[in-house]
């Protein structure tokens, strides 16, 4: 087989990466399901809701990419390793949903409008348990750094809620946001991915800060496919209608020379389908857009230079495939 595979926006240009990568999200699928099994079986379907739903896979793929830098891609604790990523991002899903009052993921129904705010949150709990419970086999360096993740995580969710404080810098705030509650758990995907492969501390430190840049970037760029895309499997504008800032409306905030509409219609929630409407559109055209783009830029950046610090590879390759991905499907 010649033919490039794309998944998730990582092209696979060699037949032995791409064979690779395929039998080892095979192999993190049936773990997955395995994992979700309870002997209560209302949890099981409510587990599997989001999970059969489908998504990109986007993190245990990275993880099994990234693992191509070191000496043993095929360990099965980066199999493991990447099974965990997953589970934590489900978990992240089901919460997140319950605090932005989304009705639609993953292009079915979330489970909090599905069921219930608190069947959500109790899901998210079981995925949280059964992923601490398969990290356990990881060893005492993957379970520290799986509860320093999780720690990031709450206290990025809890930083977006809380907002920025008097006198602080929204756009700084925001981007430290973005880092903890997105790029925390990708930098360990990279970081993971590094261990159980046999790479070296410096190959590890490499990926991990391309992990963190290309984490805050996919971050970005889903706030921005947010307002241009309508196929995101989600509801269009849900963070318009729940006020939760994201880049381009921070820029938009800033901007003394932005249009005075604009800047009314941004200033808070957004309750009716009208003026969602015409926020996305005076948006996708606005100074707020383009400066949320350039800092889309500069990260990719970043990640690039990153990845010039490993060694030539085709998972390198594929790694750097991600960055025009990223930037090019926001256009
Ligand atoms: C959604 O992540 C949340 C963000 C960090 C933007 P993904 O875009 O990876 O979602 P799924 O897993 O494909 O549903
Ligand atoms: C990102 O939060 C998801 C997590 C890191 C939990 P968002 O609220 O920005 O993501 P979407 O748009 O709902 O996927
Ligand atoms: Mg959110
Ligand atoms: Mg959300």
């Amino acid at each position: 087989m010649n033919a490039s595979v794309a998944l998730a926006g990582i092209e696979l240009t060699d037949p032995d990466l791409s064979t690779r990568v395929a039998d080892g999200l095979a192999r993190v699928e049936s773990l997955l399901h395995r994992e979700l099994a309870s002997e209560f079986s209302f949890v099981t379907e409510a587990a599997s809701h989001l999970m059969d739903a489908g998504g990109k896979r986007f993190r245990p793929l990275f993880t099994l990419v990234a693992a191509g830098v070191g000496p043993q891609p095929d360990n099965e604790d980066v199999i493991v390793a990447a099974a965990v990523t997953e589970l934590i991002h489900l978990a992240t899903l089901y919460h997140d949903d319950v605090m932005d009052e989304a009705d639609l993921r993953r292009g079915a129904k979330s489970a909090n409008a599905r069921w219930d705010n608190s069947i959500a949150i109790l899901t998210g709990d079981f995925l949280f348990a059964h992923a601490s419970r398969l990290v356990a086999g990881l060893g005492p360096d993957a379970v520290r750094i799986i509860a320093e993740t999780f720690a990031e995580l709450v206290t990025g969710q809890t930083r977006e809620t809380v907002g920025p404080s008097v006198g602080q810098d929204p756009i700084a705030h925001h981007l430290r946001v973005l880092d903890e509650k997105t790029a925390a758990l990708i930098d360990t995907c990279g970081r993971y991915a590094g261990i159980f492969s046999g790479a070296t501390e410096q190959q590890i430190g490499a990926l991990r800060r391309y992990s963190r840049a290309i984490g805050v970037a996919f971050q970005i760029s889903d706030d921005i496919l947010d307002l241009t895309s309508t196929d995101s499997g989600k509801t269009p504008g849900t963070d318009l209608r729940e006020g939760v800032p994201t880049l381009p409306v921070l820029f938009t905030l800033a901007d003394p020379d932005a249009d005075p509409r604009l800047t009314q219609l941004v200033s808070g929630p957004i309750a009716d389908d009208a003026g969602i409407a015409e926020a996305r559109e005076l948006l996708r055209e606005s100074t707020g857009m383009r400066r949320a783009k350039d800092v889309l830029g500069d990260y990719a950046y970043a990640a690039r230079a990153a990845l010039a610090d490993l060694p030539p590879s085709s998972s390198v390759d594929a790694l750097g495939s991600l960055l025009p991905f990223v930037v090019d499907r926001t256009h």
